[in-house]
């Protein structure tokens, strides 16, 4: 997941549903009469932090968008300049102590679409606690289900890719905040048929592993294992539909 132009180009869903998400969510956080201090984990290529998030800010001190990959931070970096906006590399599942990083913290959290990668998930959750001032909130948007998931399964189970890849688990909330919404949504991501190559490719943690001469073939077959995938006919369109898990939580003062 490390081609930022391609990922830039590829996530029309992903944009969609940040937006969706934002404009439910943004009023209901309490909001500081002074500027606030916003992460973005797994920002990624850095358009849904500064095109979709940041101007839906009611206040802005500082804005920081942070992803595992060098390459997303680089781009990301050069593409969207701005005098409240930097962009840095930070692993949320693997650090210790991020506010040895960080060392103001910050007053609101946000991740969409990152947290579903994690398999540390009692460490990446207490990071983002340990990010987030008391009383800061945090909005963390991620799949709970996608037909992605029974696929990348089902691709893991066949000799020839299994060695590449790794199942994961969905995430559960840790028990130190204070949960103010979890819920989840019933989505309708691939309206048509086929499913974009390009959406598969951009979001693909795997592929990087996959040795190159290889990647065409597993990307195909990637596809043929979604499409026997049972999906739902509606007007003649393939549909796939997954859950966003969405949850907005406090750290207490
Ligand atoms: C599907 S992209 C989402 C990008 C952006 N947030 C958006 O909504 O378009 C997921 C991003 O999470 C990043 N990511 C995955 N695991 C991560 C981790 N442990 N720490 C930080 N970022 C991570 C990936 O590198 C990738 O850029």
């Amino acid at each position: 997941m490390e081609d930022a132009q391609l990922y830039v180009s590829a996530n029309a869903l992903q944009r969609r549903d940040a937006l969706v998400v934002l404009t439910e969510f943004l009023p209901q956080m309490a909001w500081q009469e002074e500027g606030e201090n916003i992460l973005d984990i797994g920002c990624g290529s850095g358009d849904v932090t500064r095109n979709l998030l940041m101007p839906l800010l009611p206040r802005v001190e500082q804005v920081t968008g942070v992803d595992i990959s060098q390459e997303m931070v680089n781009f990301a970096s050069k593409t969207f300049q701005h005098n409240t906006l930097a962009f840095r590399q930070l692993d949320i599942e693997k650090t210790v102590q991020p506010r040895q990083t960080f060392p103001d913290g910050f007053s609101k959290v946000f991740s969409f679409y990152c947290l579903h990668w994690v398999k540390d998930q009692p460490r990446c959750l207490n990071n983002i606690y340990q990010l987030l001032q008391p009383g800061g909130e945090a909005l963390l948007v991620f799949l709970a289900h996608n037909p992605l998931f029974s696929m990348y399964q089902n691709m893991s189970e066949k000799i020839e890719w299994n060695k590449y890849m790794q199942v994961f688990n969905t995430i559960t909330l840790h028990t130190i905040f204070t949960t103010l919404t979890t819920t989840t949504t019933a989505t309708n991501p691939f309206s048509s048929s086929p499913i974009p190559s390009d959406a598969i490719k951009a979001v693909n943690p795997f592929l990087k592993r996959i040795p190159t001469e290889s990647q065409d073939a597993f990307l195909m077959d990637c596809l043929n294992e979604l499409a026997k995938l049972k999906t739902q006919q509606e007007d003649g369109k393939t549909v796939a539909r997954y859950n966003l898990m969405i949850a907005h939580l406090l750290r207490p003062e």
